[in-house]
């Protein structure tokens, strides 16, 4: 049983929901993501993390893991969430948390992987599923694609034709994870 963590629009979400894998909880650091609607939609319980209601982030931490664990959830997938997660955490779901990433890791890691990829002028982009340690979007790589950048690229252009192999790559690599 998976549950996933987002931030954010929740697209990476839609695709596991898409592809009929056993998504039982999404949770989020915000109330207001987008990803929480899309799980409402599918009939799938939602919980609310935000940081402001917790003296710190391994407490947060703590209880999301509980929250998933009550659950049944087994594997963890972060579909675009966006903060770091600590010990208590990476403790209650040691290497069974896996991450989708806009760029080739190890080039490129953290929040603007995309603008940073432009800025810098490379020709080719990708996208990245690997498992996730306590570093930034650090942690073995699990599955690898390439994205060509193409001339008049900007940032919306080149993350939409990434996200498009996301949505295929990363349900192919946790329905792997959930037949081991
Ligand atoms: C994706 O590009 C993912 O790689 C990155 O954040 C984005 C999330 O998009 N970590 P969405 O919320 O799944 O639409």
């Amino acid at each position: 049983m998976i549950g996933v963590l987002a931030s954010g629009e929740g697209t990476n979400l839609q695709a596991l929901l898409d592809a009929g894998l056993p998504v039982v909880a999404v949770a989020s650091n915000r109330a207001d993501a987008g990803a929480l609607e899309r799980a409402r939609d599918a009939d799938v319980t939602t919980g609310v993390f935000e940081l402001d209601d917790y003296p710190d982030r391994p407490t947060r931490d703590a209880a999301m893991a509980v929250w998933l664990t009550t659950r049944g959830v087994k594997l963890v997938v972060l579909a675009g969430y966006m903060h770091l997660l600590t010990e208590p955490f990476l403790d209650a779901f040691a290497g069974r948390i896996v991450n989708v990433h806009p760029s080739l890791l190890p080039a490129f890691p953290g929040a603007h992987a995309v603008e940073e990829q432009l800025a810098a002028g490379v020709t080719e982009s990708g996208a990245t599923v690997h498992l996730v340690d306590e570093g930034i979007d650090s942690g073995p790589v699990l599955a690898q694609e390439r994205v060509p950048v193409l001339a008049g690229d900007d940032v919306e252009s080149l993350h939409e034709r990434i996200k498009a192999v996301e949505h295929r790559l990363l349900p192919e690599v946790v329905r792997e994870l959930c037949a081991r």
